[in-house]
């Protein structure tokens, strides 16, 4: 298979705020999506005393930071694992507290050009899991949720406005035939919108496929569960920095943070999302979407005070 590298999103900015913001001596930072491990290796060169507990609920992506990170050995521990049981893994390495989280959301390069059906640009079997030992895949969602259950992913995950035609015509092309495939699935919803709108911005799949993805690997629950349990994690004085790719991602995020802080539990550093720059842009088009959101621990908070 073709080797393709992965551009860490936003890799300065993470990095500079660890370097300068961090206010514990609490030497391990959780990067929660360690992916191919490109924000850990530049975290750990920039951060000396820094351990990395590395988390990703896919084996490939593990192999690929165990590479990548190969020279800093013993300063990285990587678990499979979803990130929503982080206190799970953090417990069994008898670690009670850490020193910061970086979250990078969604899927890498890489897993994007893995044959898992991530993507509507090529003919791939309906997959999309990130974590391909577990059951639910995208060909169960299309060729057995039930109409309603379509049409509400769509919605809710796909913010599609032709949600509810969209599901109507994966039903009544199902009875003809099971939908095998991207292809097959990118094809219907094409021709599901409206000639004009064909040729918009965006590929008219683009929507389907973000909702049924999101609803496969359950994107947004674990995001809540994780950053709610990353905060009660995280020493005094520790970070936690987050990098969405979309509306519904980042609209958790602030909202977290935002409770955080009115438990007085969070400071919250940005005021606006931090976005790449023209130039991040321009050496890598997938960045443009991409808000980074910081926020540091202050305190037990307010209905927590037992540290
Ligand atoms: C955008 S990539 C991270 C890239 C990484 N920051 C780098 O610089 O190489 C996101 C990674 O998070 C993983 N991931 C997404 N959701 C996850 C979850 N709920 N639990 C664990 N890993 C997850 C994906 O498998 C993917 O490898």
């Amino acid at each position: 298979m073709e080797e393709v590298s992965h551009y860490s999103v936003l890799k300065n900015e993470v990095v500079d705020f660890f370097k300068n913001h961090l206010q514990t001596d609490n030497q391990y930072i959780v990067d929660a999506t360690v992916g191919g491990g490109g924000h850990s290796k530049a975290i750990l060169q920039a951060l000396p005393h820094i351990k990395i507990i590395g988390i990703d609920k896919d084996y490939y992506a593990l192999e690929r930071a165990k590479q990548n990170l190969q020279e800093f050995n013993d300063r990285v521990i990587l678990v499979k694992s979803a990130f929503k049981n982080v206190d799970e893994v953090l417990k069994d390495l008898n670690i009670s507290k850490v020193g910061g989280f970086l979250f990078d959301f969604g899927v890498s390069h890489f897993q994007l050009k893995l044959p898992r059906g991530f993507s509507f640009m090529r003919d791939e079997p309906l997959d999309m899991r990130m974590d391909t030992s577990q059951d639910l895949d995208a060909y169960y969602v299309v060729n057995y949720y039930q109409e309603w259950q379509l049409e509400k992913i769509l919605r809710e995950y796909g913010e599609e406005r032709f949600a509810k035609k969209i599901a109507k015509a994966i039903i009544n092309q199902r009875q003809k035939k099971k939908i095998e495939t991207t292809k097959e699935l990118a094809d219907l919803v094409y021709s599901i919108y409206p000639p004009k709108l064909r040729r918009g911005r965006i590929h008219p799949a683009t929507r389907t496929f973000q909702a049924i993805r999101i609803e496969v690997n359950n994107e947004l629950e674990e995001i809540k569960e994780a950053l709610n349990k990353a905060i009660d994690l995280t020493d005094t004085g520790g970070l936690i920095q987050a990098i969405s790719f979309h509306s519904l991602e980042d609209r958790i995020v602030k909202q977290t943070f935002k409770e955080g802080k009115r438990l007085k539990k969070l400071e919250v550093l940005t005021k606006k999302p931090i976005t790449p720059t023209q130039r991040e842009i321009e050496e890598n088009p997938a960045s443009r979407s991409a808000k980074l959101r910081v926020a540091r621990r202050i305190s037990s908070g307010v209905e927590d005070d037992k540290g």
